[in-house]
């Protein structure tokens, strides 16, 4: 029977959805609001992910069946919930459940509740008593804005004047709005950061290989954060052994400690982990798929991923069997010139054609078409993925591919897996 599937967002890991869901042949997409390339795949309708209303309107004139929201927003404004009520079929978790992305202090007393391993922290609404812990701690020190600030809330402060710093701009300058009203000041962790990702419907739950991320600009993981330049998945330093643990002591407690305060955790939870010398330790959890994290994971999924979402949104996930490839898989993002700061757009981008050919998976970030031609439209432009029997030769698959990729300013990490490789 035919599925009627809108997928909600417009950038790389959006293409990627789309592009696992329509490998189902009896998956009709649609993706709001999508971008040049999800064009050719889907049809994209140009509605903001936060304009529940049209969106709403979008699902009844389309006849949609099964919603998927990548990004967000609109999950912790409680789109799951409005869906639910007009009885619409929608993955992903319910405000309620959103919350352990949403809001930080609820998400570190949660983990507090369910002996869930995270760093030290102390929460704070008072800017003068966070200035006073500050002077008091040794930093290193980790700065967090309570609520969502598009991945910009959270200050490393190597140093007390960094910290007194963020503290300024979330506390006193409220920079974020409400979103920093009050501070988790945490302890800095020591390790390496691991991704790892659990489709779950509540109750079964459905873990990915294990990912890396490189949230850094420039290689050897110097300059500012991005919104993510690459990432590979298995990870080496994560074996096994160290997945069941993740399992046990985040994954499990997580899901079951979210139903035992009735909010029955529904859709994908993100953990993002340091892997200290005391084990693994939740640096933040997310509500939704990682970016770049699914650019990597859903080319290594064996099992219809339709099935699977389906499978979630009608509490019946033990009925499917989930398969994943013991392949790698590498993917490296273009990025425009003066990314993550301002840069231009509408810059035509060649060879996209010729990476495709050379086997490589090309998910648009921010593109659009100008004339039949693909044209810069964001900071983060492509994410190209190739794959392989081991982490080297995904990484050889996807750097080739980058090669036959150029536009004007173009800038990539050319380290992207190289820490592993060393492991
Ligand atoms: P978050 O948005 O909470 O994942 O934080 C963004 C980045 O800040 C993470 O990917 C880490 O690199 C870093 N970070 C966050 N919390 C800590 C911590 N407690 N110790 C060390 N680094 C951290
Ligand atoms: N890869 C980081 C994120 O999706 O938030």
């Amino acid at each position: 029977m035919q599925l009627n599937v809108l997928v909600i967002g417009g950038g790389a890991r959006e293409h990627a959805l789309v592009a696992a869901i329509k490998a189902s042949p009896r998956a009709q997409v649609w993706c709001a609001p999508g971008n040049a390339g999800i064009a050719e795949l889907a049809s994209c309708v140009k509605v903001q992910p936060d304009d529940l209303q049209s969106m709403l309107t979008l699902v009844k004139e389309f006849s949609i069946d099964l919603t998927v929201v990548g990004p967000e927003n609109p999950l912790a404004a409680g789109i799951v919930d409005a869906w639910e009520e007009h009885g619409y079929r929608i993955f992903g978790p319910r405000r309620d459940a959103a919350m352990l992305e949403a809001s930080k202090v609820w998400a570190k007393k949660f983990m507090s509740r369910h002996d869930v391993p995270t760093a030290g922290y102390r929460i704070f609404t008072d800017y003068s008593k966070a200035r006073e812990f500050v002077k008091e701690s040794v930093p290193p020190l980790v700065i967090k804005a309570d609520g969502l600030a598009a991945g910009k809330g959270v200050i490393v402060a190597e140093d007390e004047s960094t910290a007194l710093e963020a503290l300024d701009r979330i506390m006193r300058d409220e920079e974020f709005g409400e979103a920093g009203r009050e501070v988790v000041i945490e302890e800095f962790l020591e390790g390496d950061e691991l991704s790892v990702l659990a489709v779950t419907d509540g109750e079964t739950i459905i873990m990915t290989p294990p990912a890396q991320d490189h949230k850094r600009i420039w290689d050897g993981d110097r300059g500012p954060n991005t919104g993510g330049m690459g990432a590979y998945s298995p990870v080496p330093v994560a074996g096994v052994e160290l997945v069941e643990d993740v399992r046990k002591r985040i994954i499990e407690p997580t899901i079951r400690g979210m139903a035992s305060e009735g909010r029955s955790y529904r859709g994908v939870l993100y953990a993002g982990l340091m892997i200290t010398s005391d084990g693994p330790k939740v640096l933040e959890f997310n509500v939704r798929f990682g970016d770049p994290e699914t650019q990597v994971l859903l080319p290594l999924y064996r099992g219809s991923f339709l099935d699977m979402v389906d499978a979630t949104c009608q509490g019946k996930l033990h009925q499917h069997k989930a398969r994943w490839s013991d392949e790698a898989a590498a993917c490296v993002v273009l990025a425009a010139e003066g990314y993550p700061g301002p840069y231009e757009k509408g810059i035509p981008i060649d060879g996209i054609d010729e990476a495709l050919a050379s086997g490589v998976e090309v998910f648009h970030a921010g593109t659009a078409r100008r004339e039949g031609q693909f044209v810069t439209a964001g900071g983060r432009v492509l994410s190209v993925v190739g794959k392989g029997a081991d982490l080297q030769k995904a990484l050889e698959r996807a750097y080739s591919g980058v090669a036959s990729i150029s536009f004007s300013g173009m800038h990539y990490r050319r380290d992207i897996g190289a820490r592993a490789l060393a492991y």
